[in-house]
């Protein structure tokens, strides 16, 4: 069996499904867990870029940690290769298989299992939508530490399995530290019980955060323990207007001195990315004039007036000093969530135009820009961007977790085309590795970047994971052809 989509790889021993298989994969979660369908097949079998498509003919659906373990514990011994998947929102190629590879979907595992008001210590499935999850919080006066785009489809599960970032992480920290526990559903079929709801526990290695961001290759993480802050009273966001990517730090350094403690998000976008959002939508534009650069801050806090007097007095001292030129400020919650779409929706409209190569890249603060500058640049010699069909790039924007050094690069093109990839690749790679970057910051590596590890880690970094990778996992079942 050779993929259609991936000529270039070969398929790995694994053996293929056979009646005998589907039959025991329904004692275990039912006829109603077991989707077989080819109709139903496609949503499991591509990913949200619509950039990779697997061709597996099952994907199973268990309710409880018990059927993962039957089912994997089963899939071992057969040698059959499994796909963990979430909301299958990722966007490298993780969450799809390669071949035939079983999906083994978390979406009916879906409830909450207990929350602690006082501790505030969240207990779930890992199926629970990070939307359902905040909602559920929101009720009970807590907030969940991550928010990201995707977060009306993706799981708590998947957001722990890559380790997402997201658009708050400079005010809550990374899942590595509000993770308290996890529930693993090992590649033989054991259930790992590390669903410690302790904030402190130093007793021997802290095998949790081997899972957090290991993309579904050393298990299936069933259920998650994770501390919630209280959820802020009140909450603004300022969509402003600056002239360069210089006045943008610039701003970053004033929010953190003058906003300090309520400071809860800095986001920042280019001009370009601000009309990929335009072409696409039918929002209104928050600042009536075009800038180079714009900035989306957000603060956090418990008391309004508060809050109010500290966002105003940093506006002013912002705009005093020319660092921002212009600003808008949320007067309500509809504006509020308004101004947030301007920097949410560009990851989708990005993609509208035909397609999109992404790059997710964490380099020190100063140079962060320079990369669309460079990759503009480069495209534009081998004229490749332009307005009309005969170019096949439509533009490259630049936009990002500023507080966070964190860039996304997208080239948006009208179609995939080798010629693009390969002005693009390794370039890119090459540029973030001699400036000792992260040639993924928060999306991992999955399919999309299994070769390019090499540009951020070196082998025996990568030596050392492939051991870990083969103690946990010796038959190699667990997400194939992924991470490196
Ligand atoms: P999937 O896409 O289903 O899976 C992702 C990977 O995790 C796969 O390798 C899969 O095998 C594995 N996996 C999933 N569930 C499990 C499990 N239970 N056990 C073991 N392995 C599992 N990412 C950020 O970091 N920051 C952002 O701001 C951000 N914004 C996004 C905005 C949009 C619009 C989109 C589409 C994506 C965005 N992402 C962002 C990408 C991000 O990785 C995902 O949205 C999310 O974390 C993945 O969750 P999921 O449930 O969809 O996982
Ligand atoms: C974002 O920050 O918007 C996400 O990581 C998604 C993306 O960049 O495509
Ligand atoms: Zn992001």
């Amino acid at each position: 069996l050779t993929s259609e989509t991936y000529p270039e790889i070969q398929r790995g021993d694994y053996a293929k499904l056979t009646d005998e298989d589907i039959a025991h994969f329904k004692a275990i979660v039912s006829e109603s867990g077991v989707v077989t369908d080819a109709d139903d097949l496609v949503f499991y079998n591509e990913d949200w870029m619509r950039k990779y498509r697997g061709m597996s003919s099952i994907v199973l659906k268990p309710k409880t940690t018990e059927q993962v373990s039957q089912i994997v514990q089963y899939c071992n011994e057969k040698k059959l290769a499994v796909v963990p998947q979430g909301g299958n929102t990722g966007l490298v190629g993780g969450s799809v298989p390669v071949f035939d590879e079983i999906v083994l979907s978390l979406a009916n595992m879906n409830s909450v299992r207990s929350f602690d008001p006082v501790s505030g210590i969240l207990v779930a499935d890992a199926g629970v939508i990070l939307e359902v999850a905040d909602q559920y919080l929101a009720e009970r006066g807590h907030i969940f530490p991550l928010d990201l785009g995707a977060k009306g489809s993706c799981h708590i599960g998947g957001n722990v399995a890559t380790n997402a970032g997201g658009l708050r992480l400079l005010r809550y920290g990374s899942l590595h530290g509000t993770v308290l526990g996890l529930e693993v559903v090992l590649p033989n079929g054991k259930i790992l019980n590390a669903l410690s709801s302790l904030r402190k526990d130093n007793t021997g290695y802290d095998l949790k955060q081997l899972f957090i961001g290991s993309e579904g290759t050393l298990g299936v993480i069933t259920g998650i323990s994770i501390l919630c802050p209280q959820r802020p009273k009140a909450t603004n966001v300022a969509f402003l207007g600056v002239e360069s990517y210089e006045a943008v730090q610039k701003a970053f350094v004033h929010a953190k001195a003058e906003l300090s403690e309520i400071l809860s998000a800095f986001e920042f976008m280019d001009n370009k990315s601000l009309k990929l959002v335009q072409d696409h939508s039918d929002l209104a534009r928050p600042l009536e004039d075009e800038y180079p650069f714009y900035v989306l801050i957000e603060t956090s806090g418990s008391n309004k007036d508060h809050d109010d007097a500290k966002l105003e007095s940093f506006l002013e001292n912002a705009m005093e000093s020319e660092v921002v030129l212009d600003g808008v400020v949320s007067q309500d919650e509809t504006q509020l969530k308004n101004l947030w779409m301007w920097r949410e929706f560009i990851a989708e409209a990005s993609g509208k135009g035909g397609g999109v190569y992404k790059y997710d890249v964490s380099v020190p603060l100063k140079d962060l820009y320079s990369l669309v500058e460079d990759v503009t640049a480069r495209l534009n010699e081998h004229n490749l961007i332009g307005d009309s069909d005969e170019f096949p790039v439509i533009d490259s924007v630049g936009y990002g977790h500023l507080g966070d050094g964190n860039l996304h690069l997208n080239v948006a093109v009208r179609r995939y085309e080798k010629k693009v990839e390969k002005v693009l690749e390794p370039f890119v790679y090459e540029w973030i590795s001699k400036r000792s970057g992260s040639i993924s910051a928060e999306h991992g590596l999955g399919f999309a970047k299994k070769n390019y590890i090499g540009y951020s880690k070196d082998q025996d970094s990568i030596d050392l994971m492939k051991a870990i990778k083969s103690q946990f996992d010796p038959n190699h079942i667990m997400n194939p052809y992924k991470y490196f």
